[in-house]
């Protein structure tokens, strides 16, 4: 009998090389380089479901002529309203949920140090469904694999240049992330990309500090953004699945967390992991440099929820007792909506006409719009905590 050859390093290189080429295939397929990924357009009906009026409203402003009155489609069936005209009627329609005057950006992490939980999803989920209800967002991805960056139809190692990522503010190359922003073919959606070079800053920070023990390796990200506070409504930050030097910066930048957590067992475990790692880190923190870090909220956010699996009613039982009211009064089902053709690359708001199951897509879209409006509370009382401690 002819036993299995082994393997060499020499494989695993030509591996590695079949793998990049493929990969690289079929982002060419999905999207053609130098093409940007396109937003969606909205129908009547959508548009009146953003602003929370019925269409006969929408019809009747159309006729006024003050908002953007959209346009027909290519068969000239169907009006429709780009993604900037949809923001304009937003903007005008749902005014009172605007940030106040003198409020500044309330900024968000997503984190968890496991992977696959639905960090980056959630991330460009809330991104989007904020935007789509008006406010300006800041999108950073501090996640060296630049799974949001992808989502934004931008291949991090090919497309992203060190100067686009936080790596300069690591660096101490300066102290402001304004330079580091791009817009998005998301209109009211800007980013801060991230790329495989952004694992130094796994290296440069702790050397900072050992070179200057006066330097707070915590506070890069944080100190970083205070120069376009004022320039977005919310920044939300995907974190990488580890307790990294960068998560940490993220964490500390941030006035709220938000954790996707599965309900299975494992994922459970991980994120017991998860916060007695960070409360050992941040206890020392502030009893060793005098921080005193508070965070105005914190969510956990049931995710990837498989309604087939009753072994997840017994997790559920845990989270809720575990985390009592910081779980929010939502579930994200897992759902296919997200693997079909024209998703790939995107989320559920990447879709204009979902062309499978309507009620699928209906369930989980309706599952992160209640996320949107839960968290857009959240921000909305930690402006006015702001405006009442005067920041
Ligand atoms: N609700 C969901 N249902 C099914 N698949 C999902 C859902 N949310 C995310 N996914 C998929 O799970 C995988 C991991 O999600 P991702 O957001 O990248 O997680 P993380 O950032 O935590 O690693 C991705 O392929 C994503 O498309
Ligand atoms: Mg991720």
């Amino acid at each position: 009998m002819k036993l299995p050859e082994k393997i060499t390093i020499s494989d695993i290189v030509d591996q590695a090389e079949r793998a990049t080429h493929m990969v690289n295939q079929i982002r060419s397929r999905m999207l053609a380089p130098n093409t940007v990924k396109a937003a969606p357009v909205f129908s009547i009906t959508q548009l009146a479901a953003l602003c929370g009026i019925d269409k006969g409203q929408v019809t009747y402003r159309i006729s006024k002529g003050d908002l953007p009155g959209g346009h027909l489609n290519d068969k000239g069936t169907r009006r429709e309203f780009t993604l900037v005209d949809a923001r304009l009627w937003v903007q005008h329609y749902r005014l009172v949920n605007r940030r106040p005057a003198g409020a500044r950006a309330v900024t968000l992490a997503v984190g968890n140090f496991k992977g696959g939980v639905s960090k980056t999803t959630t991330a460009m989920v809330l991104a989007q469904g904020l935007s789509l209800r008006g406010h300006r967002v800041l999108a950073i991805d501090a996640d060296p694999q630049g799974s949001l960056t992808t989502l934004f139809g931008i291949m991090p190692d090919t497309e992203v240049t060190e100067d686009q990522t936080i790596a300069p503010l690591a660096y101490g190359e300066t102290d402001t992330i304004r330079p580091a922003i791009q817009s998005t073919y998301w209109d009211g959606i800007d980013l801060v990309a991230a790329s495989s070079s952004l694992f130094s800053a796994e290296f440069v920070l702790p050397s900072r500090q050992m070179k200057d023990p006066s330097f707070q390796f915590w506070d890069v990200l944080n100190l970083g953004l205070e120069d376009v506070r004022d320039d977005y409504d919310v920044i939300i930050i995907d974190t990488p699945p580890s307790l990294s030097y960068v998560t940490i910066n993220a964490f500390m930048a941030a006035d709220g967390l938000l954790v996707p957590l599965p309900p299975n067992a494992l994922d459970f475990a991980s994120s017991a992991q998860f916060w007695s790692l960070f409360s050992d880190l941040a206890s020392n923190l502030v009893e060793n440099a005098g921080i005193a870090k508070r965070f105005d909220f914190i969510h956990v956010l049931l995710a990837r929820v498989d309604s087939s699996d009753v072994a997840s009613d017994v997790v559920r039982g845990w989270i809720a007792a575990t985390y009592g009211e910081k779980v929010l009064p939502v579930e994200i089902p897992k759902t296919a909506v997200t693997s079909s053709s024209s998703a790939e690359f995107g989320t559920v708001y990447d879709i204009s006409r979902y062309e499978g199951n309507m009620k699928t897509y209906s369930r989980a879209r309706d599952a992160y719009d209640r996320v949107a409006d839960l968290v857009e509370v959240s921000i909305r009382n930690a402006w006015l905590s702001q405006l009442s401690e005067g920041v």
